[in-house]
């Protein structure tokens, strides 16, 4: 009987593309993927490390599978992605029932592995495997292309470099031809992913992320685009254009604050100053009206005051954001933040996290109920999450749709949906 395996994934959605790469990966070498440890052959985690909470919930999920090993005896354990990578042997010495530990540097290099050979992976090969035909994808409407990887910025906060290395861009043709790929194998949206996309810098011909936005934009069948995430200071001209030009490119924009305050900025190394950001945001606005734009902010960074803290509140009113994603800084192991001096008063930083959200509530709630009556373009994905009687998808503009309508229709047709209610991060509306 074939071997099976099973893969639990946390983090960002780097991290759920190299979930699918391990996936495909396994099923191309004869395993059948299961939902279930209770079944599984190989289970793996693919860990995240961005803040101390995800990388203290794979150590207990590790307590979980040793138990799991103890009553069924042959289980293989592998840790994959940023826990494995910034813990490496102490992985291996902290819980010795786990079989081996696996950058996101060899995610293509699974025999080494598998076959008992090597327990620790945790290098950056120069020449690393990238086999995009046999990627387990989940969607059949979407297709997740990296671009590039690692992260050249040094964020004094950010574990990333530590985790996914320096900064490594694709050759541009590869890039295309899997996005073809994808789409010849009926995918209509693709989304093109590195933790600093907007850096992307073609290796062999030098050409940009607005050049490759462009391109891909330009594919039969790309009926949707996106891309995540931008460095506000990697906002080109060039991508602003393609922006511009292109209708299937989304209307949304992840573009991380982290912070409201110029101080808090220089401190964190992020390359730009609060002026500058409104300035960018101001120039995609003008380019893409009515764009969504979404962001991260940290709160509590060491050194910020109640007055810095303000900036960043007023800042969330000045972009009017419809989406937010915020957190309470987080000292990681060897990041040059730990320098910085005592991070903000617990009580204080979960305090200010409360009061963000509420005013991003407020904003987020305006532009949800600014949708109520207009008939909007729905990329259709398949039922809905919560009701299965309803239909689910996107719209350009990036927000989830939850619809009534004819489920007959294919998967990816873009139709209208006429917009009854607003809910509390969705909308809920009627096919016309
Ligand atoms: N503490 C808290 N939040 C962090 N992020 C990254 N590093 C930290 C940290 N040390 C947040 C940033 C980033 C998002 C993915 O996670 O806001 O944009």
């Amino acid at each position: 009987m074939a071997k099976t395996f099973f893969i639990e994934t946390w983090g960002c959605q780097m991290n759920d593309l190299d979930s699918q790469r391990l996936s495909g990966g396994l099923k191309l070498r004869g395993y059948r993927r299961v939902e279930s440890e209770h079944e599984a052959d190989v289970i793996l985690l693919n860990t995240c490390s961005i803040r101390e909470k995800s990388e203290q919930k794979v150590f207990s999920r590790l307590g979980e599978l040793r138990l799991v090993k103890k009553s069924r005896g042959e289980v293989t354990i592998g840790v994959c992605g940023c826990v494995a990578q910034q813990e490496g042997q102490r992985i291996l010495d902290r819980a010795p029932w786990v079989d081996f530990v696996m950058g996101p540097g060899n995610v293509g290099n699974l025999d080494a592995v598998l076959d008992g050979s090597a327990s620790i992976a945790i290098d950056f090969p120069e020449d690393r495997t990238y086999d995009y035909l046999s990627i387990d994808r989940s969607s059949a409407t979407k297709a997740w292309v990296t671009v590039m990887e690692g992260c050249n910025k040094n964020c004094t906060f950010c574990i990333v470099p530590t985790t996914r290395g320096r900064e490594v861009s694709r050759p541009f043709d590869e890039v295309a031809a899997e996005a073809r790929a994808a789409v010849e194998s009926g995918r209509v949206e693709i989304e093109l992913l590195g933790q600093t996309v907007n850096a992307y810098r073609c290796p062999v011909s030098g050409r940009d992320f607005g050049t490759l936005l462009s391109s891909v934009a330009r594919l039969d069948g790309v009926l949707r685009l996106r891309f995540m995430t931008s460095h506000p200071a990697e906002v080109s001209d060039s991508m602003i254009e393609a922006m511009r030009e292109h209708t299937n490119i989304s209307r949304y924009l992840h573009l991380p604050v982290q912070s409201g305050s110029s101080k808090i900025l220089r401190r964190m190394k992020r390359l730009y100053t609060r002026e500058k950001y409104l300035e960018i945001v101001g120039r995609i606005r003008e380019a893409v009206p009515e764009i969504h734009f979404s962001t991260d902010v940290i709160v509590g960074f060491p050194g910020e005051t109640e007055e810095d803290f303000q900036q960043s509140l007023s800042l969330v009113e000045e972009v009017r954001y419809g989406s937010m994603f915020a957190f309470k800084y987080s000292p990681r192991p060897g990041t040059p933040a730990l320098k910085l001096g005592q991070p903000v008063d617990d009580e204080v930083a979960s305090e200010r996290l409360t009061r963000l959200f509420e005013v991003h509530e407020r904003i987020k709630r305006q532009r949800l109920e600014s949708y109520r009556g207009r008939v909007l373009p729905v990329l259709y994905e398949g039922p809905s999450r919560n009701d299965p009687a309803m239909l689910a998808g996107r719209t350009d503009d990036n927000w989830v749709v939850n619809f009534v309508g004819n489920r007959a229709m294919p998967l990816g047709s873009i139709l209208g949906v006429r917009i009854d209610q607003a809910q509390h991060h969705t909308l809920r509306g009627e096919a016309v």
